[in-house]
């Protein structure tokens, strides 16, 4: 534009000054102006071609997006769909679990025939002495609530069955000194650790296998053997401890090698279990006097230690939770009675519902007849179903 201008002006300038030249000027300047007009015309339909193009283009994102958001939306459907289909499935695994309760592989059937041998065998053991008339067994677990996702992959979480407050006591991680005391459950699952208690204890623990009982803590301590620490949690203090009159402890969860000695509080007391190089492939068992810390007995239960994740005592009798390497579901698949109550043939397996990773405890709370488990660093609680002894 600006220089058609500049050859114009140049142009007038050079023709201005004869007749003949004002002629050819005129004649100059007309074929000019058709050809500006030409191209004014020209950029009229370019211009009006461009809008034309970006009107359709804007159609066609706005179509592209309306479709985008129908397909959402179909999306969002299939994937609920896929939900419920799941959940459908899982429940009907479930129920085929309960009713045909097979073991999954040949290795565990023999280890199951082996169990009702040893079971067998048991009976002729001597009963310890039972404080209670309780009876109780799982016959299944009838609920789970998932509490919060807090701390490390292993710790554990639990309440003092004997206290009537509802302090929540943590342990996050296999090994630490400070654990987490919140007044109730709400406050742990709404607020964070900012507003927990802390109680520094005077030496770290190991492994998860701790409980708290009658306003004591038990906890495993390792210095160069093991030793049970019993710590007063009001005036915060070591009231005694004990090492674990065993030698050569070995693990005694195949899955959670952290575990030594896992002490268990049900209705009867205090329980350890804990496995030795002697007897390396089964869970042995003791009852602990929680005022002395001293053994009462111990018993060699048929339980294998391989692909065990943790266990718990109810009533007198050991549920240990199996597992696989590659974590499915987990279920108690021995069980070993002290009281030497419980019939021994078809036990019914009892499968947790679902899972993240590896449940590295399991706390029964024999007042709430509920577990308190740590599931990969999920804080969860099953609800359990009892039914008596006999009856199962
Ligand atoms: C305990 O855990 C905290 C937080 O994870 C960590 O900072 C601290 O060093 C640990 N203490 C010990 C003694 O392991
Ligand atoms: C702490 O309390 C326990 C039990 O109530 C008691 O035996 C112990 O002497 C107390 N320790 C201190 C230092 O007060």
């Amino acid at each position: 534009m600006m220089q058609t201008q500049l050859v114009f002006i140049v142009a007038f300038s050079a023709f201005v000054s004869t007749g003949r030249g004002q002629q050819s000027l005129m004649e100059y300047m007309e074929r000019r102006i058709v050809l500006l007009e030409e191209r004014i015309s020209q950029w009229h339909d370019q211009n009006s071609r461009h809008g034309t193009e970006l009107r359709d283009f804007k159609n066609k994102v706005l179509t592209m997006l309306e479709n985008l958001e129908k397909d959402k939306d179909a999306w969002r459907n299939e994937m609920e769909n896929t939900n419920t289909r799941v959940e459908r499935l899982e429940r009907e695994v479930d129920y085929l679990e309960t009713q045909n309760p097979a073991p999954p592989c040949v290795e565990v059937d023999e280890k199951l025939t082996e169990l009702q041998i040893n079971k067998a065998q048991k009976k002729k053991k001597e009963k310890y002495e039972k404080l209670t008339d309780c009876s109780d067994a799982i016959s299944q677990v009838n609920a789970m609530k998932i509490l919060k996702r807090f701390g490390s992959t292993s710790g554990l979480w639990t309440k003092d069955p004997l206290s009537t407050s509802d302090k929540i006591y943590i342990f996050d991680g296999t090994t630490n000194d400070t654990v987490y005391v919140y007044p109730r459950m709400r406050d742990f699952t709404l607020s964070s650790t900012r507003k927990a208690a802390r109680i520094k204890l005077p030496y770290p623990w190991i492994g998860t296998g701790h409980v708290v009982y009658g306003g004591n803590l038990y906890y495993i301590r390792r210095q160069n053997e093991f030793q049970v620490i019993k710590f007063d949690l009001s005036n915060k203090t070591v009231v005694d401890s004990a090492v674990f009159p065993v030698e050569q402890q070995v693990p005694v969860y195949g899955l959670s090698s952290f575990n030594y000695i896992d002490i268990a509080a049900d209705e009867e007391g205090l329980w350890a279990m804990y496995a030795t190089k002697e007897n390396e492939k089964n869970v042995c068992l003791a009852k602990i006097d929680p005022v002395t810390l001293g053994i009462e007995q111990m018993w060699d239960t048929p339980c294998p230690i391989e692909n065990a994740e943790t266990a718990f005592v109810i009533c007198g009798a050991v549920y240990v939770v199996y597992n696989t390497k590659l974590p499915s579901r987990s279920r108690v698949q021995c069980i070993f009675d002290a009281s030497g109550t419980m019939p021994g043939e078809d036990l019914p397996l009892v499968y947790f519902p679902k899972r993240y990773g590896a449940h590295s405890s399991m706390k029964y709370n024999p007042k709430e007849k509920q577990i308190y488990a740590w599931d990969d660093g999920y804080q969860i609680i099953y609800k359990l179903g009892m039914k008596a002894k006999g009856e199962l």
